[in-house]
């Protein structure tokens, strides 16, 4: 693997779920493969799982980890091509990627969607310059559409915590006082859809997802209805794509609670955090016997040290 940026980018979805167990049952068998590697994390937007679980599992391989947030601690950078430089960014990404490339051995990058305008957000335009400029593997940690890190961990939650072999996972959108980006659930879909679980997906209407990224994927509006059956529901919040970055509802009748639980088959409660409680999900959800939010995000870990594996392993 040269890249981390879509699920695209791994050759074997099977054996990738199997690399994570492997890691999960010795972390640190794969030391020999990070000694004396650098692992540069660049964050342009907030994290606390994404930041810390890579580290960790760079660490794990025996990496050595730099961390920059970008907004408090470097130059401003300007991240638009052909610009007049003539504003408050003084350096442009164009030599500052190369320039964090010749320190290190693989980048993460997490830029997050600005909700300025719908093109920019999904040409990737941050993240696909650290491609094309850096010179060595760029590690996506949540870019303007996708969140591969995210669901990777989310993916191999499901494998284990699942009671059947094609197990029925809801994704639901859930109400929220700011506009969320579209990377997390637009991911999520498409990991799922390369699985062969029965996937559906939950929301009012106009929040429809990019059709790139749902395809046929079924849309069921009654979120109760979707509800029935479920062994996994998959909460998230975003603003919607076709009135781009817009909220259009609040509404509260969409919080997870127990009674639309009990719905479910048992359904284990994800969520990639953080998360808002009794505006998201409730109390008694989230410390009920449903809720596997921990545990999903223990395995960011596992899954950000598959990827710099397969990525150190492609770079010997
Ligand atoms: N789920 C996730 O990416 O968490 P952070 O934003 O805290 O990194």
């Amino acid at each position: 693997m040269k890249n981390f940026t879509s699920v695209k980018d791994i050759p074997d979805l099977k054996k990738a779920v199997e690399t994570a167990f492997e890691i999960k049952k010795n972390r640190f068998a794969y030391q020999h493969l990070g000694k004396n590697k650098t692992m540069v994390l660049i964050f342009f937007n907030s994290s606390l799982r994404t930041r810390l679980s890579t580290q960790k599992a760079a660490m794990n391989l025996g990496m050595n980890t730099m961390v920059m947030n970008v907004n408090e601690d470097g130059w401003q950078l300007e991240s638009e091509l052909g610009v007049i430089m003539d504003g408050d960014k003084p350096e442009h990404l164009k030599e500052a990627i190369p320039v964090i490339g010749k320190y290190c051995d693989v980048i993460g990058v997490r830029a997050f969607a600005k909700y300025q305008n719908k093109e920019d957000d999904y040409a990737e335009n941050i993240l696909n310059q650290f491609v094309e400029y850096a010179g060595v593997p760029i590690v996506s940690m949540e870019g303007a559409t996708r969140h591969p890190l995210q669901s990777y961990a989310d993916l191999v939650t499901i494998e284990e915590f699942k009671t059947k072999e094609r197990p029925k996972v809801v994704m639901t959108w859930a109400p929220h006082p700011r506009a969320l980006p579209q990377a997390v659930p637009n991911s999520f879909v498409e990991w799922m859809r390369e699985t062969d679980y029965e996937l559906v997906v939950t929301h009012p209407e106009g929040y429809e997802l990019a059709p790139q990224f749902m395809g046929d994927v079924k849309v069921e509006y009654d979120q109760n209805k979707a509800f029935e059956g479920a062994d996994f529901i998959y909460a998230k919040n975003w603003a919607s794509y076709s009135s781009y970055g817009k909220i259009l509802s609040k509404d509260f009748g969409w919080t997870v609670n127990e009674e639309k639980m009990k719905l479910t088959n048992n359904a284990k409660f994800m969520h990639c955090l953080p998360v808002r409680r009794n505006v998201v999900v409730t109390d008694g959800v989230l410390d009920g016997p449903w809720s596997v939010v921990v545990e999903q995000a223990a395995n960011r870990e596992i899954t950000a040290q598959a990827v710099l594996k397969m990525i150190l392993e492609q770079a010997q």
